[in-house]
């Protein structure tokens, strides 16, 4: 049973996903791992949920506490599942966002409009403790496909080539609110959200 104003340690150092968490979980104390001068772990596995998991148990190791992290990216279809879990440095270890997406179109060039399904994914991953045999795994899951063509100025990433059929614009071209309620990321933030509610009590 998790205790009302209980400490977690957020895997991340973003501002934008602190502030985000801390907003979702408002019964909660949400405390960036920095505060506690842990180093990124390694991302090793082959999956989102696998890499979430290492990560969480790591920050939840080093400072004892309940921990959460995320794991996120885009999966193509017609690229078997690329960029998926290095959608980060996709170009390379060092890639900036607009590397990544110039790699991307590169490699679906080729490839025709009506099979450039693609979608975005979000895993979140809440420990109890280091070891927890039972972790709490929200997915969320956003469909769209590739456009050639970068639009918009909004997100980051791949956003300005992910076309969202429903609002005929790319993921870019949509307001921060709107893309929260539509997202991978505001998916499965709410569906956290709700299992850690019934943990509660
Ligand atoms: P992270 O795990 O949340 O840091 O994201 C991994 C990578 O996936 C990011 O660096 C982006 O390249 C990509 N990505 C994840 N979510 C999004 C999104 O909402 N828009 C665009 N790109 C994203």
């Amino acid at each position: 049973m998790l205790a009302s104003h209980q400490q977690i340690v957020l895997a991340s150092g973003n501002q934008g996903k602190i502030k985000e968490f801390q907003a979702m979980l408002a019964d909660f104390s949400i405390v960036p791992q920095g505060e506690f001068n842990i180093d990124e772990v390694e991302e090793t596995g082959c999956t989102f949920v696998e890499n979430a998991l290492l990560k969480a148990r790591n920050a939840a190791l080093h400072s004892q506490l309940p921990a959460i992290a995320d794991d996120s990216g885009l999966v193509v279809d017609a690229l078997g599942g690329a960029p998926g879990v290095i959608s980060a440095r996709y170009a390379g270890e060092n890639a900036s966002d607009e590397d990544n997406l110039l790699k991307l179109l590169d490699a679906i060039s080729a490839v025709a409009e009506e099979q450039r399904s693609a979608r975005f994914i979000c895993v979140l991953v809440f420990v109890e403790h280091a070891n927890d045999p039972c972790p709490v795994i929200a997915q969320g899951v956003w469909e769209g496909r590739i456009v050639s063509e970068p639009k918009g100025e909004n997100g980051f990433g791949y956003d300005p080539v992910f076309w969202v059929e429903k609002y005929n614009c790319t993921s870019a071209q949509l307001s921060g609110e709107l893309k929260n309620a539509l997202s991978h990321r505001g998916k499965a933030l709410r569906q956290l959200t709700q299992q850690l509610a019934k943990k509660a009590g």
